[in-house]
């Protein structure tokens, strides 16, 4: 792998395909053929909320952000990322693009299946929850992100699942500090976390992650390493 300059639009032209513009115009036509009670159930509910990912213009840009915080388009082996809340996996297809590999783990649904697929991504169907480890298999990752979180609370994925506590979060990075190769990090950027009504343990959230967290970026963006939380076992 040599260290290329990649910008924004570069990768916007690379991943902006007919796959991906056909897979958009496939989600819009099943929502005006769906039925106004069908519209209101899981999963179309949840496609309509997240159906906001095809606008490649907008987030590219926010996920070129989070590979440049990472450090990933400077780097000259190719890392292997498991990103977590993946999405369409549009923060995996760039990673690909710059020469990286991955899987993405997210809850299943016809768009995002053909999110995945135009973006010639890897994902995984499976649900995170809180005190629940992830499937065994996923093992031996570099990098392991978690970005702009939904479950880490009540979510149209995750009907009734009580917003994480410290300890939620601790079972996690302890679950994941063991699935990264020596030297590895996760990277964490929770959605809109710091809400106090939404956070009844949100002192003791805070106090962990301030505690844990070897870089701190603005808006709420965090790198953990694997040796500092696997010495907090
Ligand atoms: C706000 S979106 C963020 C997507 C992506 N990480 C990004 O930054 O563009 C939250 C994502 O979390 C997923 N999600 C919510 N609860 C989940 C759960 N319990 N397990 C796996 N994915 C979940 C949703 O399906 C959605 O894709």
């Amino acid at each position: 792998m040599t260290a290329k300059e990649y910008t924004y639009q570069s990768i916007l032209e690379a991943l902006d395909t007919q796959a991906w513009q056909d897979a958009k115009k496939r989600f819009y036509s099943r929502q005006e053929a769906l039925s106004a009670v069908d519209a209101k159930t899981y999963p179309a509910r949840l496609d309509k909320n997240y159906s906001k990912y095809f606008d490649l213009t907008e987030y590219v840009r926010v996920h070129f952000n989070h590979v440049r915080r990472i450090g990933l388009e400077k780097e000259t082996e190719p890392k292997n990322v498991l990103d977590l809340g993946c999405g369409s996996g549009l923060f995996l297809a760039i990673c690909q693009h710059i020469g990286h590999r991955g899987v993405g783990l997210d809850v299943g649904s016809e768009m995002y299946r053909d999110m995945a697929i135009a973006l010639g991504v890897e994902r995984r169907v499976g649900l995170i929850l809180p005190q629940e480890p992830l499937p065994q298999d996923l093992q031996g990752f570099d990098v392991i992100t978690a970005m702009s979180t939904k479950f880490d609370r009540e979510d149209f994925a995750n009907p009734g699942v009580p917003t994480w506590t410290a300890a939620d979060w601790k079972f996690f990075f302890t679950d994941l500090a063991q699935r990264l190769n020596e030297g590895g990090i996760i990277y964490v950027s929770p959605n809109k976390w710091r809400e106090p009504d939404r956070f009844p343990d949100r002192d003791n959230v805070i106090a962990y992650f301030d505690r844990m967290a070897d870089t701190k970026f603005e808006h709420e963006k965090f790198i953990f390493t694997r040796e500092k939380i696997l010495a907090d076992m």
